[in-house]
């Protein structure tokens, strides 16, 4: 599958909280290759206190997004580096039509394929439980769901027993400004993907280990037929 996926970039696409990053994460291993998501490398940048962190803060904290300027940058630098020869899988990029205008681009200097995108779809209701459920180790980062996919020990990591922390936009006025921000400036790739034929959905709204199964033979298909 490795040889499959050389030229291949995954594209995990659906509004805050559909599990994109949950999923990156169980696709990411079953494949073996990177999984990129710029909101990390942004949150990563705001811990560090980078100049980067610093023009980013204010705007991921409210639950706007970042400049298209700042995350096509930041994204076409780790898409430069070695571990994506094999493949690769995005997540939260692109977001806007700008975004996805550049990485076209970008995938066509490249010399890679056109990006297969799996929308991840689930209704705005649940997304409100899910986000504001959400806690993340911050030190192997395994997502948890207070409601949903609950720690054995309250608050704390199975893994590695670290104290779990909740995203500073995971705030009832923040996430709110993200769902907006989704409908007015991310929803519209549904369509710039859709008629290019490189968009599949899948259903998020169920266990994510019965939603990981089904991304995951959807991917080994789509690449089989593609090769
Ligand atoms: P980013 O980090 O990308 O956040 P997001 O898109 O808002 O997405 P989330 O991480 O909130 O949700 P997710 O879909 O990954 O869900 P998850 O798997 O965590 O971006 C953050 C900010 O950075 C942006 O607001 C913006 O400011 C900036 N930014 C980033 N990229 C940018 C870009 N390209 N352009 C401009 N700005 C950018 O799951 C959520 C919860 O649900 C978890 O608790 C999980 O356990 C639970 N869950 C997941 N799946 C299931 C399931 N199947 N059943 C039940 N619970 C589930």
């Amino acid at each position: 599958m490795r040889r499959l996926l050389k030229a291949q970039a995954l594209i995990f696409f659906g509004p805050p909280g559909a599990g994109k990053g949950t999923q990156a994460q169980a696709v990411s291993v079953a494949f073996g290759i990177p999984h990129i998501s710029t909101g990390e490398m942004l949150r990563e940048a705001v811990r560090l206190g980078t100049p980067l962190g610093l023009a980013a803060k204010e705007r991921m904290e409210s639950g706007e997004l970042v400049s298209d300027e700042i995350v096509s940058g930041i994204a076409a630098e780790r898409l430069a580096r070695p571990d994506c020869q094999t493949g690769f899988i995005l997540d939260g990029f692109p977001r806007t039509i700008g975004q996805a205008d550049f990485l076209e681009r970008l995938l066509r200097e490249q010399g890679r394929g056109a990006p297969l995108v799996i929308y991840i779809h689930v209704e705005s209701w649940v997304l409100l439980k899910r986000l504001s459920g959400r806690r993340t180790c911050p030190i192997c980062g395994r997502i948890y769901n207070m409601y949903f996919d609950p720690p054995k020990v309250d608050e704390v990591c199975d893994i590695d027993g670290a104290a779990l922390v909740t995203r500073a936009d995971d705030k009832e006025v923040a996430i709110r400004q993200r769902l907006d921000a989704y409908e007015v400036l991310t929803r519209p790739l549904l369509d710039y993907y859709r008629v290019r034929h490189q968009l599949w959905e899948v259903d998020g709204d169920r266990a994510p280990a019965e939603v990981a199964r089904d991304v995951i033979e959807l991917v080994s298909r789509e690449l089989a037929t593609s090769a």
